[in-house]
C-alpha cells in the first residue's frame, strides 16, 4: 500500500490584525489577562464583507496546489474542515470546487471543530492508501469573528479565537521512510455540551437538563431559530474553559504517545510537534509532559489566536516556511477540541 505524503502546503491569514487592547473597545478584559491565561497577543479578523471561510480556504489552497506543481484541475478529491461554514448547508467544499473551477470531483465537509484538520487528513489518507485518489486537497479554515459574542458576557470565548486558513495536497508515495505513518482518532460525547454552539439547531432542548434555546412550541416553525434566542444571546458558542483545559492536557499527550508507540518510536524521536493552537498553556503542559525541548514544538497562537480547524495547517506551513522542517523529519500533528474529539497524525516529511 502506498503512503500519503504532503506534496504542497499553503496558509492564509487576513491582513486585519486585532490586538488584545483592540478588544477593550467591546468588552471588559485586559491584555495581561489574555496573555497570562492563553498566551495570545493578537489575532486576525477577516474582512466584514468579501472574505469568507471558503475564500480564505481558497487562498491557502492556491498556494498548496501551486507548491505541489499542480493546477486545480488536477485535484481529484476535496476534504474541507470547518466549524464556521459560509452556509449552514451546502458545505464549503462545493463552494471551493466551484470557485477554483475544479472538475466534478467529490467534496467532503468535516465537522470536527478543533480536531477537524487531523480528522480530515486521516480521511484523505485512507483514500490515498486504497488507491482511490491521487491528489487530495485538504483544507482547514475558519471565520470565527462573525459568530462571537463581543460583549463582556462572551469574553471567555471571544478573546481566544481568530480567523485564517491552511491547506495541503496529499499524494501517494512509494518512497521508504516518507509520508504518513499512522493516524489515530477518538471521541467522547459525554461532554458534548461543554464546548458547543447549540443554536440554530434541531435539538429542541432534548439533550440538556437546562433549556439552551427559548422557542415557541407552535405546531410548526420557530423552534430552529427564534427571536427569543437572539434576545437571550443563545446563538453564541458556550465553553466551560477549565473543564476543556483539564481534559485537553490528558488527551493530547495520550494520543501523541499512542501514535509513537504504534510506530515503535518515542517522544525524543519527534523533530517537530504541531499541536492544535488551543491555548499556549495547554501546549506548554503537553510539551512538559512529553519531555520535549522548545525546538521540538511549534506554537504560533501568540499571533493568530485559536483558528480551530485552520490552526494545525497554519502552524505546519509556517514552520515549514521558516525552515524548521527538513526531509525525513518526524512530524506529529495533534488536536483536541469540542465533542470532545481528539486525534494525531505521525508522518515523515
Ligand atoms: N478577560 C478578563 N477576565 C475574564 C475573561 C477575559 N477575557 N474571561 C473570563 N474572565 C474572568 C471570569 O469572568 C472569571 O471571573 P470571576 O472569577 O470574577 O468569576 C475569571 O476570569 C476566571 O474565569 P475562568 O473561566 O475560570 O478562567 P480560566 O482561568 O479558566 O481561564 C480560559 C479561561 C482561558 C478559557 C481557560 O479556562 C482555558 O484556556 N481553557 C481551555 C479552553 C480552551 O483552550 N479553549 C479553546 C477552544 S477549545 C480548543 O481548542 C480545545
Amino acid at each position: 500500500m502506498p503512503r500519503s505524503t504532503i506534496a504542497g502546503i499553503g496558509m492564509y491569514v487576513p491582513a486585519n490584525v486585532v490586538t488584545n487592547n483592540d478588544l477593550l473597545k467591546y468588552m471588559d478584559t485586559s491584555d495581561d489577562w489574555i496573555q497570562e491565561r492563553t498566551g495570545i497577543r493578537e489575532r486576525r479578523y477577516a474582512g466584514r464583507t468579501g472574505e469568507t471561510t471558503t475564500t480564505m480556504g481558497i487562498k491557502a489552497a492556491e498556494i498548496a496546489i501551486q507548491r505541489a506543481g499542480l493546477t486545480p484541475q488536477d485535484i481529484d478529491f476535496i476534504v474541507f474542515a470547518t466549524l464556521s461554514p459560509d452556509y449552514y448547508f451546502p458545505g464549503c467544499g462545493v463552494l471551493l470546487q466551484r470557485a477554483m473551477k475544479m472538475k466534478e470531483i467529490g467534496a467532503l465537509d468535516i465537522r470536527n471543530q478543533c480536531s477537524g484538520f487531523v480528522y480530515a487528513v486521516s480521511v484523505a489518507d485512507q483514500f490515498i492508501k486504497t488507491g482511490m485518489y491521487k491528489n487530495i486537497l485538504v483544507v482547514g479554515a475558519e471565520k470565527h469573528s462573525f459568530g462571537l459574542d463581543f460583549s463582556t458576557r462572551g469574553r471567555n470565548v471571544s478573546v481566544i479565537f481568530g480567523d485564517g486558513a491552511g491547506a495541503i495536497v496529499l499524494q501517494p508515495t512509494d518512497k521508504e521512510n516518507k509520508g504518513i505513518l499512522s493516524t489515530h482518532l477518538h471521541s467522547d460525547g459525554e461532554s458534548a455540551e461543554l464546548l458547543a454552539m447549540f443554536n440554530p439547531g434541531t435539538h429542541a432542548n432534548h439533550w440538556t437538563g437546562e433549556p439552551v434555546a427559548d422557542f415557541n412550541e407552535g405546531e410548526m416553525g420557530d423552534m430552529f431559530f427564534s427571536h427569543a434566542m437572539i434576545d437571550k444571546a443563545q446563538v453564541f458558542p458556550n465553553m466551560d474553559g477549565p473543564a476543556v483545559f483539564k481534559k485537553a492536557v490528558v488527551k493530547f499527550p495520550e494520543v501523541i504517545m499512542e501514535a509513537l508507540s504504534a510506530n515503535q518510536l518515542k517522544s525524543s524521536d519527534i523533530n517537530l510537534l504541531i499541536p492544535h493552537q488551543a491555548n499556549l498553556r495547554i501546549a506548554q503542559f503537553v510539551q512538559q509532559k512529553l519531555g520535549l525541548k522548545d525546538e521540538q514544538v511549534h506554537n504560533n497562537i501568540q499571533k493568530y489566536g485559536n483558528t480551530t480547524a485552520a490552526s494545525v495547517p497554519i502552524a505546519l506551513c509556517e514552520a515549514w516556511e521558516a525552515g524548521k522542517i527538513k526531509d525525513g523529519d518526524l512530524i506529529c500533528l495533534a488536536a483536541f477540541g469540542s465533542g470532545f474529539t481528539w486525534g494525531s497524525v505521525l508522518l515523515r516529511w
